[in-house]
C-alpha cells in the first residue's frame, strides 16, 4: 500500500508532509497538516522536521523554502505551477514600480519568489485586509498580481490600489448565474465564496474568505447545508470534519488541474528518491524573505 510506505519513508527521511486544501483527498489524508497559503507558511517555520514535503503548487513550496533555507524542501511535481503566479513577471512589476516611484509594493503569496523579491510586503487570502492596514493612508499601493483579491481588500479599506490585471484561472470560471442556481436548489444555504472570485460573484456571496477561513466557519455554522465556491478539492476536508453538513459545490468546473498533480505515486517517489528539490537563490530568497516576514510579523 502506497499509504502505508510514505508512512515509513516519512520516519526515514525526517519528513514531515504539508498539504493545500485543495490537493486530492488521498494527498490531504496521508499528509501531517493540511491548510491555507497563510495556515502552510506558517507550519513551514514551525516545524522540526528537516524534511518538507510541501503538497500544492510550486510558489507554495518555494516560499517554505525560502523560510527554511536550511531545510530540504521538496515537491511531488515541480510542473505544478500556478498560472496566477505567472502572470507577472519580475521586469514586469519593476518597470510598474519605475511608474509609481515611492509607491508601496504589495504581492499575494501566489507570485514567483522573484516577483516577493521586489515588494515590501505579502499578503495572503487569509490576512489582506489585516497586513493592508498596516500601510500609511498617505501612501500609492501596487498590488500584484491577483486583480480579484487586489479590488476586494482595496473597497473593504475604501482606498484605490494600482492593481496587475492577473487572475486565477479557476475562480474566474465561477458564475453570479451559478450561485444563483445553487441558491434556488438549496434556499436558506450561506453561500461562501473565495476573493479570488470576480467581483460580481463575491458581490452575491454571503462570505468572501480563504479556504482555511471557510474551514472554520463550517465548524463554527450552525447552517446544515453550505454553499462553496472555492476549488472542489476543499469539499474533501470540510465533508470529513463536519459529516453531518452537507457542502455543495457553487460551481461544476472549480478543479485547478495544478493542485491536483500531487498523487499519491508521485508522493511515494518524492520521498523515495528526494526529489524534486525546490530551491531559491540566496540573493532572491533573502529579499523575498523580507517581504514575506513582513507579512508574518502583522
Ligand atoms: P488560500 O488557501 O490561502 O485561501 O488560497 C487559495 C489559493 O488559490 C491557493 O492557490
Ligand atoms: Fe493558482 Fe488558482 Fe490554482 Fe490557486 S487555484 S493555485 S490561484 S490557479
Amino acid at each position: 500500500m502506497l499509504e502505508e510506505e510514505i508512512e515509513r519513508l516519512k520516519k526515514e527521511r525526517d519528513a514531515v508532509i504539508l498539504a493545500h486544501n485543495y490537493t486530492r483527498g488521498e494527498v490531504q489524508d496521508v499528509a501531517d497538516h493540511t491548510g491555507d497559503s497563510l495556515e502552510l507558511a506558517r507550519l513551514a517555520t514551525e516545524v522540526d522536521a528537516s524534511v518538507i514535503v510541501f503538497c500544492g503548487v510550486y510558489f507554495m513550496a518555494e516560499t517554505a523554502a525560502i523560510l527554511n533555507p536550511s531545510k530540504t524542501v521538496l515537491i511531488p511535481d515541480p510542473s505544478a505551477g500556478c498560472p496566477m503566479a505567472d502572470m507577472i513577471t519580475g521586469d514586469q512589476l519593476r518597470e510598474l514600480k519605475a511608474k509609481h516611484p515611492g509607491a508601496v509594493a504589495v504581492c499575494y503569496v501566489n507570485s514567483t519568489a522573484e516577483v516577493k523579491a521586489e515588494c515590501d510586503i505579502c499578503v495572503t487570502s487569509g490576512n489582506a485586509e489585516k497586513v493592508m492596514a498596516t500601510i500609511p493612508r498617505d501612501r500609492e499601493i501596487i498590488f500584484v498580481p491577483d486583480r480579484h483579491l487586489g479590488s476586494h481588500v482595496s473597497a473593504l479599506e475604501g482606498r484605490e490600489y494600482v492593481l496587475w490585471p492577473g487572475y486565477c484561472p479557476t475562480h474566474a470560471r465561477l458564475t453570479a448565474k451559478a450561485i444563483a442556481d445553487a441558491r434556488a436548489q438549496y434556499p436558506g444555504a450561506p453561500v461562501l465564496v473565495h476573493p479570488e472570485c470576480p467581483k460580481d460573484v463575491r458581490d452575491v456571496a454571503d462570505e468572501r474568505l480563504s479556504t482555511g477561513g471557510m474551514c472554520r466557519y463550517a465548524r463554527e455554522s450552525s447552517a446544515g447545508t453550505i454553499i462553496v465556491g472555492t476549488e472542489t478539492g476543499i469539499l474533501h476536508r470540510l465533508r470529513k470534519e463536519n459529516p453531518s453538513k452537507l457542502f455543495v459545490p457553487a460551481g461544476d468546473r472549480m478543479v485547478c488541474p495544478n493542485m491536483k498533480k500531487t498523487t499519491l505515486e508521485n508522493l511515494a517517489a518524492s520521498l523515495r528518491e528526494m526529489k524534486t528539490r525546490v530551491s531559491v537563490p540566496e540573493e532572491t530568497a533573502a529579499k523575498a524573505r523580507r517581504a514575506i516576514d513582513a507579512m508574518l510579523a502583522v
